[in-house]
C-alpha cells in the first residue's frame, strides 16, 4: 500500500461532506468492522451527455476506506452514470496501490456505497446490490439498522453472570 498517498488523502480529504443538492445518495455499511460510508452524487449535462457533476463522501469507518472514498470523488467527476458503475473497488483504491487482505472490504464497502448511489438515480426500486460483506443501509439510522439486521442477522448479547 503506497502509505504516502494515504497520507496525503487524509491530510486533504477531498469533496468531504454532505450535499444537499445532491441527485442521489448511496450508503453502505460493513458488518465485519462496523464502518460506514455515505456517498452523494450530482450530475450535469455535458456535450449532450448525462455526467457525474461532483460526489462528495461522509464517513464513519477508518483512514483506508476515508482515503479511498477521497480518491473515488475524484475519479469519477466527468464520467456517466453507466461508465461510474463500471469501476470496481480495484480502480478506486489504485493510487493507493494494493491494498493489505484485511482492508480490502474498506474498497469495496465505497464501491458499494457509489454504486449505492448511482443504482438510486436510476429510480430503480430494487435496492442496490450487496457487495460482498457489505450492507446497503436505508437513508435514516433506524432504517439502516433494519437493514443491515436483515442482512447479517438478529445480534445477540449474552451476559456473563
Ligand atoms: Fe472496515 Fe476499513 S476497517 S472499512
Amino acid at each position: 500500500m503506497n502509505e504516502q498517498t494515504l497520507q496525503d488523502a487524509l491530510a486533504n480529504p477531498q469533496n468531504l461532506g454532505e450535499m444537499t443538492d445532491a441527485d442521489a445518495v448511496g450508503t453502505v455499511g460493513s458488518p465485519d468492522c462496523g464502518d460506514m460510508v455515505r456517498l452523494w452524487v450530482k450530475y450535469k449535462e455535458h456535450d449532450g451527455r448525462k455526467v457525474i457533476d461532483k460526489a462528495s463522501f461522509q464517513s464513519f469507518g477508518c483512514q483506508t476506506a476515508i482515503a479511498v472514498a477521497s480518491l473515488a470523488t475524484e475519479m469519477i467527476r466527468g464520467k456517466t452514470r453507466e461508465e461510474a458503475l463500471q469501476m470496481s473497488a480495484e480502480e478506486l483504491s489504485r493510487p493507493l496501490g494494493p491494498l493489505p487482505p484485511m482492508k480490502i472490504h474498506c474498497g469495496q464497502m465505497v464501491e458499494g456505497a457509489l454504486r449505492a448511489a448511482l443504482e438510486a438515480e436510476s429510480g430503480a426500486s430494487r435496492p442496490a446490490p450487496v457487495q460482498n460483506n457489505t450492507v446497503t443501509m436505508g437513508p435514516t439510522l433506524v432504517e439502516s439498522l433494519a437493514a443491515a439486521d436483515k442482512k447479517v442477522g438478529k445480534i445477540k448479547i449474552v451476559l456473563n453472570s
